[in-house]
């Protein structure tokens, strides 16, 4: 019994001799600056460009580097290796966020802004799951790539207008992108619109408040119970203003998709599915926070990087010149490219990672904290120290990327041109990295591929003939927690040829938007002078120079809710054509639009959105279509009480040209993969019209206003049935997989009538489809407005291209 004791003796006290000496010396802490009592390093930083000191002293003191301000520990990590190391293999430890009171309690709500959130809030994990669900690289197709791929055409069509503000055009694609995958706000139609500017202010205010130092409270955080009016308390009064301006935006946003949704407006953005989500998992407040996080983490990045790669192509001519030759070899000369070409085009992706690499706009990230004390690399890292990977010094590391200075793509590629494993820093580390990467690379990819395939881009050259570029000072880059690049430079961006200015055009009004085509369709007719009217809200000031039609038509802002406004710029018009989407609140523009014609004097109006016949029974029954069975009623109305007053509603029945592009018909876009709904047995006949005929049939209409008053209008390309298109796909693409699955038209009526089934696109699906809706037109307007439809053999071309696109 004895023995046992006697060995573990001197164990014991042997471990004591360890302890008692490891305690009495001071932990082994990485090299840095020793800075001043107190204080410590606070007074040597740069704190608009902390990035710049820090990598200063990884070059002075090593790759791991801490310094201290006001007793708080902050690592920096200057190699890819300790950044991987720590944040990644140990992201549990190094996964929280270090306290930033005025991000966390001031700017937004209970500390739950996904960017800033402490890891000890159980929210963090919530949104990471549900955000990271819905980001997924091959969740995107079915959700973000549709909006991308519209405001993508919109973008290259306002590049080509507008050049010379290439840096607001690209602001708007990217606001217009984020608000639409995150609300399905609604595109915005021109760069001035307060919407972006009011999205940018929110961005900013989020950012500058996550900037470690920037506030003194966030090394004091005691400085928070005081009130705001004592002097010096400045940054708290300024912290509730901010949250005012944020809150305000994000929840205006939030309760018109509410709203929308409510109408049975679906669009299968973000926040519909927060709003589903809601009920069992988040709060409304949670869901706002969510989608705040989404907009704002999305825009000055993607903006940011898209300017980088401007500077990219000015700088080095032969980098723009070698994305054009493999573009155009990839895709060809007579399209655009697409998202199916994203792992077609290696180089263009490495492009991509070498921009992030050569210029990362978040030079240091956002900053992690330790959870627990650690040892790592002899040092030890005390539990609460901040740690920053310094990003870009990372990216100037010559082992790593040599000739860093230099732009080379191939470094992210093989020898066989493919994608290697080189990693970079650009979207951060461990269990707070970027959850917005595939989203951002897909995005860029779409957006560089699309600018090389569609331009060139040069610098100005003074008057001594030297080009004139932007500075690659870092001194001259954004401040704080970003760095974007300058935005006040010039460039010079022209078309690559007339044929790619027609395509883009021809894209837009394939995109879905009904108004370019009847713009078109007038200007080109040569017998009008045409002016449009646009939403006041959305043009302040200069909506001429931001229009996104062409030069020889007026554009004039006003209030659509003001019918003296709507009378006044009414006068000396022929006729109002109507394009606004249909909405509840739709019928109301469109009730005042009317009456604003009757005072104004405007002899013939045609409402937009009258696609379906609502003449027929069924199909005036159906929920979806009482808001324009109402503003039917009330033109029938007061046309009676009006004589010189008159309508004309024009039905069209389902858009051929984007209902092809949507998989409406047949599930096109998956090139033969995957499951196509068949209707009823598939073989009853519905009318279909392209976008371009509704526009020449408007044109016609105007001219025979006589002939056309106050009744429906029934044009049509051709009436076809669903299994005619499947064999036509069959046969333009035998290699696809033409699954079908059929759907009982009977039941999704029962449905739609007992209020199961509360999505507009089955009361659609039903005035396509269901016998005894009128889907198929018999009596047609063709003849009368000229209108000579489609040939199968076009609508066969028409099929190829969809499935070559
Ligand atoms: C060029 C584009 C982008 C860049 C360079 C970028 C970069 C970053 C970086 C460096 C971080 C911090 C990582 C860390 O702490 O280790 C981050 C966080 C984040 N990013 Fe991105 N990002 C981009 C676009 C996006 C987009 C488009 C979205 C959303 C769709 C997004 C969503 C997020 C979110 C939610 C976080 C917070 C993650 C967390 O703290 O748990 N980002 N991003």
């Amino acid at each position: 019994m004895d023995a046992p004791i006697a060995l573990s003796l001197p164990v014991v006290l042997l471990a004591t001799w360890v302890l008692y000496n490891f305690l009495k010396t001071k932990p082994h802490y990485p090299p840095g600056p020793k800075g001043l009592p107190i204080v410590g390093s606070l007074l040597e930083l740069n704190n608009e460009r902390p990035w710049i000191t820090y990598g200063k002293w990884a070059s002075q003191y090593g790759d791991i580097v801490m310094y201290w301000v006001l007793g708080k520990p902050v690592i920096l990590l200057g190699k890819m290796e300790h950044a991987e190391n720590l944040l990644q293999k140990k992201m549990a430890k190094y996964g929280d966020r270090p306290e930033l009171v005025v991000a966390q309690e001031l700017v937004t709500q209970n500390g739950w802004y996904i960017g800033t959130a402490r890891t000890k809030h159980d929210t963090h994990r919530k949104q990471r799951k549900i955000l990271g669900e819905r980001l997924r690289a091959n969740a995107l197709r079915d959700w973000a790539h549709p909006v991308e791929i519209t405001e993508l055409h919109l973008f290259l069509q306002r590049l080509v207008r507008h050049p010379e503000r290439f840096v607001e055009v690209i602001k708007c694609f990217t606001v217009n992108v984020m608000l639409n995958t995150t609300f399905a706000h609604g595109s915005i139609p021109n760069l001035d619109n307060p919407i972006i500017s009011r999205v940018n202010r929110a961005t900013d205010h989020q950012f500058t408040a996550q900037v470690q130092g920037r506030f003194w409270v966030d090394y004091l955080p005691a400085l928070r119970h005081l009130p705001t009016w004592l002097p010096g308390m400045g940054w708290k009064k300024q912290g509730l203003q901010w949250r005012k301006e944020v809150d305000a935006l994000y929840q205006e946003l939030w309760d018109a998709t509410k709203l929308r949704v409510a109408d049975g407006d679906r669009h299968n953005c973000l926040v519909e599915s927060l709003l589903e989500t809601q009920m069992h998992q988040i709060t409304e407040g949670e869901g706002t926070t969510i989608s705040a996080a989404m907009v704002d983490a999305g825009t000055d990045t993607l903006t940011g990087t898209t300017v980088v790669f401007m500077i990219i192509f000015m700088y080095f001519p032969h980098i723009l010149k070698q994305a054009q030759t493999v573009v155009d070899e990839a895709v060809g000369r007579d399209r655009l490219p697409t998202f199916d070409d994203l792992g077609r085009i290696p180089y263009i992706t490495a492009m991509i990672r070498e921009a992030f690499r050569w210029r990362t706009v978040a030079p240091v990230a956002i900053p992690h904290a330790v959870i627990a004390d650690d040892f790592y690399a002899g040092y030890f890292i005390p539990k609460g120290a901040t740690v920053f990977a310094l990003s870009q010094h990372i990216h100037e590391d010559e082992e790593l990327y040599p000739e860093h200075k230099e732009f080379k793509p191939e470094r992210f590629l093989d020898e066989n041109g493919r994608l290697n494993t080189l990693p970079h820093a650009g979207f951060g580390f461990g269990s707070r990295k970027c959850l917005g990467q595939h989203f951002a690379e897909q995005t860029l990819f779409l957006m560089i591929a699309s600018f090389v395939w569609s331009f060139n881009i040069s610098a100005p050259t003074d008057a001594k003939g030297q080009k004139i570029l932007p500075s690659l000072d870092p001194m001259d880059w954004g401040a704080f927690l970003a760095s974007p690049p300058p935005m006040d430079f010039q460039a010079i961006i022209t078309p690559r040829t007339q044929a790619v200015v027609d395509i883009i055009n021809r894209a837009v009004q394939a995109s879905g938007h009904l108004g370019p085509a009847i713009v078109a369709a007038l200007v080109d007719s040569g017998r009008f002078t045409v002016t449009i009217l646009t939403r006041q809200s959305q043009n302040p000031g200069t909506a001429r120079e931001s229009s996104p039609f062409p030069s020889s038509v007026s554009v004039v802002p006003v209030d659509y809710t003001s019918l003296s406004e709507l009378t006044a710029v009414l006068a000396n018009q022929d006729a109002l054509i109507s394009a606004v989407p249909s909405s509840p609140a739709a019928v109301l523009a469109q009730k005042q639009f009317a009456s604003a014609c009757i005072a104004a004097g405007v002899a013939h109006f045609i409402p937009s959105e009258f696609g379906s016949d609502t003449d027929n029974v069924l199909s005036r029954s159906l929920p979806l279509f009482a808001p324009k069975v109402e503003l039917q009623e009330f033109l029938e109305d007061i046309v009676k009480s009006n004589p010189d007053f008159s309508y004309s509603l024009v039905r069209t029945n389902a858009f051929l040209d984007s209902a092809l592009q949507r998989g409406f018909f047949v599930n096109l876009p998956s090139k033969g993969q995957g499951v196509t709904d068949v209707f009823g047995s598939g073989d009853q006949l519905f009318s279909t019209t392209t976008r371009s005929t509704i526009g020449k049939a408007v044109v016609a209409i105007l001219a025979k206003v006589d002939a056309c008053k106050n009744r429906s209008i029934f044009v049509h390309d051709i009436a076809l049935s669903q299994r005619q298109l499947l064999d036509i796909a069959k046969k333009v693409c035998p290699s696809g997989s033409w699954d079908e699955k059929k759907i009982d038209l009977e039941e999704m009526e029962k449905a739609v009538f007992e209020g199961k089934d509360n999505n507009p696109r089955s009361c659609l699906k039903l005035t396509v489809w269901k016998e005894g809706y009128g889907g198929h037109f018999k009596k047609l307007d063709n003849d009368l407005l000229g209108i000579q439809g489609l040939t199968m053999v076009e609508v066969e071309a028409m099929v190829k291209t969809q499935l070559e696109s």
